[in-house]
């Protein structure tokens, strides 16, 4: 881990603490920063994770690794009961003041403050990659889920066009950060940020680790030519 006069970064070990750390670093510029970087994709990557839960009205839907709340938000607009959990307070508070009507707590996406079979649908948007236990995630995303509930995932992904793979990953290694330190309240974050992407599974690997968590089902869409993917799974 490394300190800025801003904030730290984590290291790829993911430790809760650190990672925690940087979220509250980058908490205050957090919702900008990411429309800046992703060119204003997020927004239609979020309508898309919203449509791939297949909310209904009246259910109930947890957001994992909430932050701010952008993520939550956008589910609302469904009719389900939204509400997030995450584990930086710094994002909490960011959100609540940006979001006052969005249900945000603060939980560890190992260990969620929620009874077995709680929920319809959970999700977990750019989140998954920051948890030092992928597996153990899943399985505890799947506790909290009723048999039959849904599960979305929602995450940079690998390229599937070689050419395109070329372009984005020298984006991410390069100009991400430069960029990044003109408008992130924490730079530093966002070379993890590029790192994490490059160390985390592709479509299929992640596949396989979702069906051994105790989910069913497993399939995937791949977003901006698999720039992020979303996987979708039932609880078996
Ligand atoms: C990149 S942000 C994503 C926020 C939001 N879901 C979105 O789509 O923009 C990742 C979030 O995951 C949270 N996080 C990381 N590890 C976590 C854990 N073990 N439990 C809960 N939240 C965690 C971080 O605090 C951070 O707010």
């Amino acid at each position: 881990m490394s300190r800025t006069p801003q904030g730290q970064r984590a290291s790829l070990d993911k430790q809760p603490h650190e990672v925690a750390a940087m979220f509250d670093g980058v908490a205050a510029r957090y919702d900008l920063t990411n429309t800046v970087l992703s060119f204003g994709q997020d927004r239609s990557w979020r309508r898309a994770t919203r449509a791939a839960l297949g909310l209904r009205p009246g259910e109930r839907v947890l957001d994992v690794g909430a932050g701010t709340g952008v993520s939550t938000e956008e589910l609302a607009h469904s009719g389900a009961y939204a509400v997030g959990a995450d584990l930086s307070l710094g994002m909490l508070f960011a959100g609540k003041r940006t979001r006052p009507s969005v249900p945000l707590l603060a939980g560890d996406a190992l260990r969620l403050p929620f009874a077995d079979a709680s929920f319809d649908a959970v999700t977990i948007s750019f989140a998954l990659r920051n948890v030092n236990d992928t597996d153990a995630a899943l399985a505890e995303l799947a506790r909290v889920t009723r048999p039959g509930g849904r599960l979305v995932v929602c995450e940079f992904s690998t390229p599937v066009n070689p050419a395109f793979r070329t372009v984005y990953l020298s984006y991410l290694m390069r100009s991400l950060p430069a960029v990044a330190r003109a408008v992130s309240s924490n730079p530093d974050a966002y070379v993890y940020l590029a790192e994490s992407i490059r160390a985390w599974p592709d479509q299929a690997a992640l596949a396989a680790r979702i069906g051994a968590a105790g989910w069913g089902r497993v399939a995937w869409r791949n977003l901006t030519g698999g720039v992020v993917a979303l996987h979708r799974a039932v609880r078996n």
